[in-house]
């Protein structure tokens, strides 16, 4: 532990259990010194394991359904009323495609299903930010992150429509990333993760090809969820305070290599 977000405050979104990122990063800003407000969707809180997560760190936690605007008012409300003022980072760990679920193929995908998610997935981070700005909830030099994948640059068939999602979601990050940046020296990026495995991941129709593909295709092997939460531990805190409106990628070097020894075996095989 090195006190890297001692005195920082933040939201983080999209902690559903254990496995997800969100949960993870949550952990770790704690030992490194913030204060949270956790939040997710009101049908994932109904689940109830997002409550042991916040015993745990000794987090409020704040229903919002990033789709609905009065929620992520609300949530920007009572995030400020509970920490005193305006606050310093922000996670976005929030992914979801209706026509994935519906088990719709990508040439047939059912548009009012695909409007949902991208309002879930990538413009509720430019709700987020818009409703931080008009309540001046950000303090200078606060770091917002969303998560992101490789889906976005490059076709990875079965992911669908998420691959669009994720392509908006970067765009929102650059473009708001540039005003909020001028108004107050607030940083937005996204980092592009590894395959991991939790829910979210495993609805990508044959998860398990596509994780074992990546690892033999990174030489570093594929981050982890841990790895992953490390890395947002470093964004939020002020050692990367000039590092705005970027896609990290954070992948072992999946995004810059062609091929592997491992990948040539196997296909020798
Ligand atoms: P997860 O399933 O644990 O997290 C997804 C979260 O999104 C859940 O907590 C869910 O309740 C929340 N969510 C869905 N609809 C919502 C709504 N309307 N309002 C508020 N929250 C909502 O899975 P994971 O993998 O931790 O996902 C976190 C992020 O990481 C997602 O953006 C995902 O696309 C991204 N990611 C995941 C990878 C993977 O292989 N698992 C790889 C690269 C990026």
């Amino acid at each position: 532990m090195y006190n890297l977000l001692k005195g920082k405050k933040g939201i983080i979104f999209g902690a559903l259990d254990e496995k997800s990122i969100a949960w993870i990063t949550a952990l770790k800003c704690h030992e490194e010194g913030a204060e949270i407000v956790l939040s997710n969707a009101p049908v994932a809180m109904r689940m109830g394991a997002i409550n042991q997560l916040a015993e745990k760190i000794n987090a409020p936690v704040i229903a919002c359904d990033v789709s609905s605007a009065d929620d992520v008012e609300n949530l920007i409300v009572k995030t400020k009323e509970h920490f005193g003022g305006g606050f310093d980072f922000i996670l976005h760990s929030i992914g979801m495609s209706l026509n994935v679920r519906k088990g719709k193929h990508y040439t047939e995908i059912d548009y009012v299903h695909n409007l949902k998610t991208f309002e879930i997935s990538s413009m509720s981070l430019h709700r987020v930010l818009a409703t931080c700005m008009k309540h001046d909830a950000l303090n200078e030099w606060a770091s917002v992150v969303a998560l992101s994948y490789i889906a976005a640059q490059r076709v990875f068939p079965d992911y669908n429509e998420m691959a669009d999602a994720k392509s908006l979601l970067e765009s929102v990050a650059r473009s708001f990333g540039y005003h909020y940046g001028v108004k107050k020296h607030v940083r937005i990026n996204t980092v592009s993760q590894s395959p991991t495995r939790t829910t979210a991941g495993s609805g990508v129709k044959g998860f398990d090809g596509f994780i074992s593909y990546a690892e033999k295709m990174s030489p570093l092997g594929n981050a982890s969820a841990e790895d992953c939460a490390n890395y947002c531990v470093t964004l939020f805190s002020d050692l990367t305070k000039m590092v705005t409106m970027q896609n990290l990628f954070h992948d072992g070097g999946f995004s810059n290599t062609g091929v592997t020894g491992a990948v040539i075996d196997q296909m020798e095989k």
